[in-house]
């Protein structure tokens, strides 16, 4: 059961607090996300994986509000991180270092530093020029960095184009069929601890051939790579699972691990999985007031606080969200056909389009699902529109978790240079 959902009055509830009472007293547009619902995301990886020797390094970059990555780590979680900012995120949610991996194809010889300086527990390294680099950082400080190669596996996802991350053509890892290479460049350096293997194929996946495949093919590197002498004690098998945005059928969790069990069987690798959507995207949601309606031409536009510097999916990836009233329809309502735009100056600008909703008038309070990852973290303040506000619910409780910066906030990071101000 979803924790978004109309109670017998017809108001949409996060578990027991109506949406409407948050909009009320924090104002809109707001995320909001679902404690019971983080908390069930992680049960079903933690019940998954029970007897298996892994670990789950949640990524960061999905939602990185610290009350949610604290939630995760008072469960137990790691943190995947792709910047320092991220490092700094997970270390004030109290994630130790050693329970952190750094992913990512262009980090910077500062960013290095301050992973090694942190003890960060394992760094990705997605090529041969980030080994040189990362080597000649440690070797400054006196260290030994502990390592996995990210390799790439050439396996199509079946994802959207921009978040398919390991085809041949992908920026992204070592190509599977130079590994061999890279990991030979790696222990010939000699503030390097090889410690595995790393793969992420994609996001929002909604099948697992492609995991199948691709820990297939990691799998036989694994093998020829011991032959070579090197150590291969962990496998990262990355993130990627998808969720539901509008009738995809994504797998199971344990089913997701049930695949990874039987394909990594044997090979006597501690595993480390790296989801982000999964765990938050269906726990969250987007609310924002219809400002205005505006019947057009062929379609009725309905313009609502909530835009597109707030969720930037839909017209992004030609995302699907799907969009609700907070108030219940009746259920004998007429659905007139039409978009949900935002205000700003951008015909890009929208949450949906060609929606057949209920007639929605100004005032009325729309919910956007699916839209706790990739959704605040992504956010922008274009147009000068203050950061949406974030709001943890937890039972009949909730918290604002982030608020809404005030406009003379936004403006006073800004300065005029010396030759403007006034003598
Ligand atoms: N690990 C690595 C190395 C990644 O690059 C990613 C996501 C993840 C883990 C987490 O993947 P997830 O489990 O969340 O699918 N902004 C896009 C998604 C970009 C994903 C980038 N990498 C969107 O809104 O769909």
């Amino acid at each position: 059961m979803s924790a978004f959902a109309y109670n017998a009055e017809g108001d949409m509830m996060a578990e027991g607090v109506a949406l409407e009472a948050i909009a009320r007293q924090v104002g809109t547009p707001f995320y909001c996300y679902s404690t019971a619902a983080l908390r069930a995301g992680w049960q079903e990886f933690a019940d998954g994986m029970r007897g298996m020797n892994a670990s789950v390094c949640y990524a960061l970059k999905a939602n990185s509000n610290l009350a949610v990555i604290k939630l995760f780590g008072d469960l137990g979680a790691g943190a995947d991180i792709v910047s320092v900012g991220e490092m700094r995120r997970a270390l004030a949610a109290g994630i130790p270092g050693r329970r952190i991996v750094y992913s990512g194809v262009g980090k910077k010889p500062s960013e290095l530093m301050a992973a090694l300086e942190a003890g960060i527990g394992q760094i990705n390294v997605e090529s041969s020029a980030e080994l040189e680099m990362l080597n000649a950082v440690a070797g400054q400080l006196g260290v030994k960095a502990h390592i996995t190669i990210r390799v790439n596996p050439d396996i199509d996802a079946g994802t959207h184009e921009k978040i398919t991350t390991g085809r041949k053509d992908d920026k992204f890892g070592i190509d599977i069929d130079l590994a061999r290479e890279a990991f030979a460049l790696a222990g010939r350096l000699p503030n390097l601890k090889v410690v595995g293997v790393a793969m992420h194929i994609g996001s929002q996946l909604t099948t697992l051939d492609p995991y199948r495949d691709a820990i297939a093919r990691v799998r036989e590197l694994i093998v020829q790579l011991r032959a070579d002498g090197h150590r291969i004690d962990r496998f990262d098998i990355g993130g990627g699972l998808g969720i539901v945005y509008a009738d995809e059928k994504p797998p199971a969790i344990g089913d997701f691990l049930q695949v990874v069990r039987k394909e990594t069987d044997g090979l006597g690798c501690e595993l480390t999985f790296e989801p982000g959507r999964r765990l938050v995207g269906e726990a969250g949601v987007l609310v924002g007031e219809v400002i205005l309606v505006k019947p057009g031409v062929s379609k009725t536009f309905v313009i609502v606080d909530a835009a597109m510097n707030d969720l930037i999916r839909p017209t992004l990836y030609d995302a699907w969200h799907d969009i609700l009233p907070v108030r219940r329809p009746r259920p004998d309502a007429a659905t007139i056909r039409c978009d949900i735009v935002g205000p700003i100056c951008e015909s890009g600008d929208y949450l949906a389009q060609n929606r057949d909703l209920p007639p929605l008038s100004a005032g009325d309070l729309v919910m956007v699902r699916s839209a706790g990852a990739y959704g605040a973290v992504m956010a922008s303040s274009y147009n000068t529109r203050p950061l949406a506000p974030e709001v943890m619910v937890d039972g009949t409780r909730f918290a604002v978790v982030r608020p809404r910066p005030t406009i003379d906030e936004m403006l006073s990071s800004e300065r005029f240079p010396p030759w403007m101000e006034k003598a």
